[in-house]
């Protein structure tokens, strides 16, 4: 029987961890979590109750109030605040726009922390995020840092909008956002984006999302054997 690992995979904005991550769990079995939209949960329900995303108190109250849940669906994984379904709520530019000053308030991440290190207690998981390696299971067996190219992260992310019809910024537009995030995620006093030292580095400028999930499924099962 395989042991079920804990697998961590973080990285920048935009270096396609959560297409490869549910591709991962999916592979192996495992349940997949992405932090991020934690995070984002967090954000939509400050906005949606007229809070301001820098009132620190107030936003850390509503992480601590609100019920976080994921299940999987056809394409996507569904999430859920209070019940509530908000898999595309999240996604929102108003939400984009304020996640960063939310993930910065230290009793979020703190409460975030917990709740997903309960959501990994028994192994099994791909989660995904900025600090799963180094703050929220930095036990962790299996631990991947995902990079790309400001440049390739901003293709990648234009395609997309592209492919779903959205009515997208240009080329330039979408790689200064993306440098803009990069530069408040890793400078942020609070677990900021670093890699862990144990951490494999995977740079996925010129890889393909099978290659990459191949990558990581080589290491996971060399973990496997080893433990
Ligand atoms: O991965 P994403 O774009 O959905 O993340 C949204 C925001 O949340 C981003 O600004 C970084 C932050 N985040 C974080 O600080 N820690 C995590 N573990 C995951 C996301």
């Amino acid at each position: 029987m395989c042991k079920r690992l804990q697998v961590a995979i973080d990285g920048p904005a935009s270096a396609g961890k959560s297409t490869v991550a549910k591709l991962v769990a999916k592979k192996f079995n495992y349940v997949y979590c992405d932090t991020g939209a934690m995070y984002r949960a967090v954000t939509l329900e400050a906005l949606n109750k007229d809070i301001d995303p820098r009132d620190d108190e107030r936003v850390a109250e509503i992480a601590r109030q609100i019920k976080i849940d994921f299940e999987p669906g056809k394409t996507e994984q569904r999430v859920f605040l209070d019940g509530k379904e908000v898999t595309h709520d999240i996604r929102l530019p108003k939400v984009a726009a304020n996640v960063s000053a939310v993930a910065a308030i230290p009793a979020v991440r703190e409460e975030m922390t917990k709740q997903q290190r309960k959501i990994a207690e028994n192994g099994g998981i791909v989660m995904d995020g900025r600090d799963i390696g180094t703050t929220v299971l930095p036990q962790a067996p299996v631990k991947v840092f995902m990079v790309a190219s400001a440049y390739e992260r901003a293709r990648r992310r234009y395609a997309e909008n592209q492919a779903k019809g959205i009515n997208t910024a240009s080329l330039e537009e979408l790689q200064k956002a993306i440098e803009l995030r990069d530069k408040k995620d890793s400078t942020r006093k609070v677990s900021p984006l670093t890699q862990a030292p144990d951490a494999i580095k995977l740079d996925t400028t010129n890889m393909t999302i099978d290659e990459v999930v191949n990558e990581i499924s080589k290491i996971i099962k060399k973990r496997q054997d080893e433990l």
